[in-house]
């Protein structure tokens, strides 16, 4: 039986179903390490093999009804620059005067967390780890970036406000990028094998829509282009400590 956590925005997703080309978008992201390595600036994926079949329904699965159908083993895009332009200026305001302190090896202090239905943000259950349980890590790798990301300008700041409440900044957010994620809005290229689509990581998230694996083989290459240098914001932020 399916359930529907409107707080968790959990939904489980039958095989049956998934099966029968119910879908959804896998996990939105850019392509970051958020830890000893700047973003690369540039992505570049290249189709090797597809199944370019069956037609698939991606479902947001959090309530809202939306749907969009897909080819399988496509990427989705959204941007990042168009939720910019969606906020009210006062969310712009606080956006653009606050900066994010990464967890040490962030994708381990996330790995037992759980994304939302729709693949935009995760869910609030306590499960992210405490410093203690990560690998070993050296302070000055930790990253901190600011939270809108521009070409350098400055401007002057205001006394910051630190949150640490990860799940009052993620309701923050999720009010501000759920408002790109409409199939209006969500880019999904159709490659075909040989095509190679390249992406401003700075500006763009992206991910994967899952099909059943009997649909066939997804390959792509990809590579990423180094940064020489990490993203600024438009006021300046603090030093990391
Ligand atoms: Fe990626």
């Amino acid at each position: 039986m399916k359930t529907f956590n409107k707080q968790e925005g959990l939904l489980s997703l039958l095989d049956e179903d998934f099966n029968k080309g119910h879908t959804r978008f896998h996990r939105w992201h850019i392509d970051a390490p958020l830890y000893a390595r700047d973003p690369a600036w540039f992505t570049t994926l290249r189709c090797f093999k597809r199944p370019m079949e069956p037609e698939l329904t991606i479902h947001r699965d959090d309530g809202s009804g939306q749907t969009m159908q897909t080819e399988p083993g496509l990427t989705a895009f959204i941007s990042n620059v168009q939720a910019y332009d969606l906020m009210s200026e006062e969310e712009r305001k606080i956006a653009d005067h606050s900066w994010v302190e990464y967890a040490p090896h962030p994708y381990q202090w996330m790995g037992d967390c759980k994304s939302k239905s729709h693949g935009l943000g995760l869910v609030n259950r306590s499960k992210e780890k405490t410093t203690e349980q990560l690998s070993p890590y050296d302070k000055k790798d930790v990253k901190r970036y600011p939270m809108v990301w521009v070409n350098p300008t400055t401007r002057v700041d205001e006394e910051p406000r630190v949150v640490e409440d990860v799940a009052e900044i993620r309701e923050w957010l999720a009010k501000i990028q759920e408002q790109v994620l409409k199939p209006e809005y969500v880019m999904l290229p159709k490659v075909v094998e040989g095509d190679i689509v390249m992406w401003t990581n700075y500006q763009m998230f992206h991910t994967a829509v899952d099909y059943p694996s009997h649909y066939g083989a997804r390959t792509m290459h990809q590579a990423n282009i180094g940064a020489s240098s990490g993203p600024i914001g438009p006021v300046p932020i603090p030093v990391s400590s």
